[in-house]
């Protein structure tokens, strides 16, 4: 984040943080979402802030961006029924609001748990030579997911499907530069290949906070009998 925003500072951009699987992660004791202009939250089922249906937040610390945003989530209007631009249906309902309400003041502790699983699944790991995430110093991961890189994914991924361990997912299996919706782009296989490499070696493990000891050492176990 800090070459990010140096480099926004140099060129006068606009920096949105995609927070929507970090939801309490931290840089150098600050929060994801409070060092650009604006920090994007998803409350979508399977995030760690999770609703009980499609759910966002978008954060800002200037009282400009904030009105312009409260009006543009509600057709673009500041007073009932006069629209001064076009914006969008993007309240988010009372329901949803009402749940993430609740687990919102669980989060911390949620997290706290994700963070020892995932210790546990490194420290099973240790040796096996499967690369885990790493948390780099003065970052604290969340562990949305917990991801690790094995060469023969699919393989791997396949064998996990065939036995008990059923909920291995890849995110993600294309990277973005390939995604038909940016052809126009004109990129071609080879031209990021780091993100390329990656998109076929990662396999991301069941992670939430309510994973047992036991279920990570079968998990554990089965990836090592897999690859
Ligand atoms: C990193 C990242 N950004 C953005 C999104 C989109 O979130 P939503 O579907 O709530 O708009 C997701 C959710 O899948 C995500 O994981």
């Amino acid at each position: 984040m800090d070459g990010l925003m140096e480099v926004a500072k140099q060129h006068d951009l606009r920096v949105i943080e995609d927070c929507a699987q970090s939801f309490g992660a931290e840089y150098r004791g600050r929060k994801t979402g409070t060092f650009g202009d604006f920090g994007c939250y998803s409350f979508f089922p399977s995030k760690n802030l999770g609703g009980y249906g499609d759910g966002g937040m978008v954060i800002t610390d200037t009282e400009k961006s904030a009105e312009r945003l409260r009006s543009l989530r509600n057709h673009g209007s500041r007073v009932r029924y006069y629209h001064d631009e076009v914006g969008f249906n993007s309240r988010l309902d009372e329901l949803q609001a009402a749940i993430i309400r609740i687990k919102f003041k669980h989060i911390d502790e949620y997290n706290a748990k994700r963070r020892n699983n995932a210790a546990l699944y490194s420290g099973y790991f240790a040796g096996s030579g499967i690369t885990t995430p790493s948390e780099q110093t003065g970052t604290k991961h969340v562990f949305h997911q917990y991801t690790i890189r094995v060469r023969q994914r699919d393989a791997v991924k396949k064998k996990l499907d065939e036995g008990n361990v059923t909920a291995s997912m890849i995110y993600y299996p294309v990277p973005l530069h390939l995604q038909a919706a940016y052809r126009n782009l004109g990129m071609k296989p080879g031209r990021l290949p780091v993100a390329e490499q990656v998109a076929h070696e990662v396999l991301s493990l069941p992670m939430y906070p309510e994973l047992t000891d036991e279920q990570i050492r079968i998990v554990v176990e089965a990836v090592k009998k897999a690859q």
